[in-house]
């Protein structure tokens, strides 16, 4: 008798498309998982490409593409053009957007109608910065049917407030604070919580005693995924903070490539004939 054809073994770490689940799956089996920053087309297929599982359209274009100081300019606008040029892009990665600064402090209706906005612009989840104050709105945006990303220790959002880039959490009042924010967050529903400029220490903890995932920035090498901003990883900002590591030198290739093309444009070499309609 002929055995019938078996299909290859589905890879759960490797799914289709990656869905909240999967990464609480990853967390449970103790498998790590990546997100970068996209706000692009190239970009997002090319870490779609790369397996990056998690693309975040975070309001960081604010600073990164857009210019402006600090993410408290990006507005709700923004943040749907550039949430629906990566959600148009990819197929297999969860795409998690910013809500906006302003979009979501106001009131739990403008947190729940600007989430919608979000995930009609082609968003998969929104993520949210700040802990027990706005639990509420974490709730109430879950219970419309959209997953929230909490966002905690250095949120980019209150700058001023936290008198500029700091680690957060140093003290052990504060360290408890952080938990309780992160308990609060898994409480109101959240299905991960990104971790800031936090001690590796009180990350580790923090990832101990949560059930839902961790994903770190400036947290130490205990969170359950890591995310950061693209152009810091890929060698294209200046940015050189001790938590960041450059995989490339995307700055220098581009730097080159427009030297030579100027080269090339002002000694005649390009265009030539090839380059030329007959
Ligand atoms: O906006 C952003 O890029 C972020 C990451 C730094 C986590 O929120």
């Amino acid at each position: 008798m002929n055995a019938l054809p078996t299909r290859p073994a589905a890879d759960a770490s490797r799914p289709s498309r990656v869905r909240i689940r999967h990464l609480q799956d990853a967390k449970d089996a103790g498998r790590r998982f990546a997100m970068l920053t996209s706000y692009g087309t190239f970009t997002a297929r090319a870490f779609e490409a790369a397996g990056i599982d998690v693309l975040l359209v975070g309001d960081s274009v604010g600073t990164v593409v857009l210019g402006y100081e600090s993410t408290t300019h990006t507005t709700h606008a923004d943040m749907l053009t550039f949430t629906g040029a990566v959600a148009r892009s990819v197929s297999r990665p969860l795409v998690v957007a910013d809500l906006a600064f302003g979009s979501y402090q106001t009131s739990v209706q403008d947190a729940v109608s600007h989430a919608i906005e979000l995930v009609r612009a082609g968003a998969h989840a929104v993520k949210l910065e700040g802990g027990q104050i706005y639990a509420d709105r974490v709730r109430a945006i879950v219970e419309a049917g959209i997953p929230v990303m909490g966002h905690l220790g250095f949120t980019p959002q209150s700058v001023h407030a936290l008198g500029g880039h700091r680690v957060q959490g140093r003290d052990h009042a504060a360290a408890d604070h952080l938990a309780d924010d992160a308990l609060a967050l898994q409480e109101a529903g959240a299905f991960a919580v990104v971790l800031e400029l936090v001690p590796a220490g009180v990350a580790e903890r923090i990832t101990e005693v949560l059930r839902i995932p961790t994903i770190g920035i400036g947290a130490g090498p205990s969170c359950d995924g890591q995310v950061l901003v693209w152009q810091d990883m890929a060698g294209l900002s200046d940015f050189r903070g001790t938590f960041v590591r450059r995989f490339a030198e995307v700055g220098d290739d581009l730097r080159r490539a427009a030297g030579a093309y100027r080269e090339a444009v002002e000694t005649g070499a390009y265009p030539s004939r090839e380059h030329s309609f007959d």
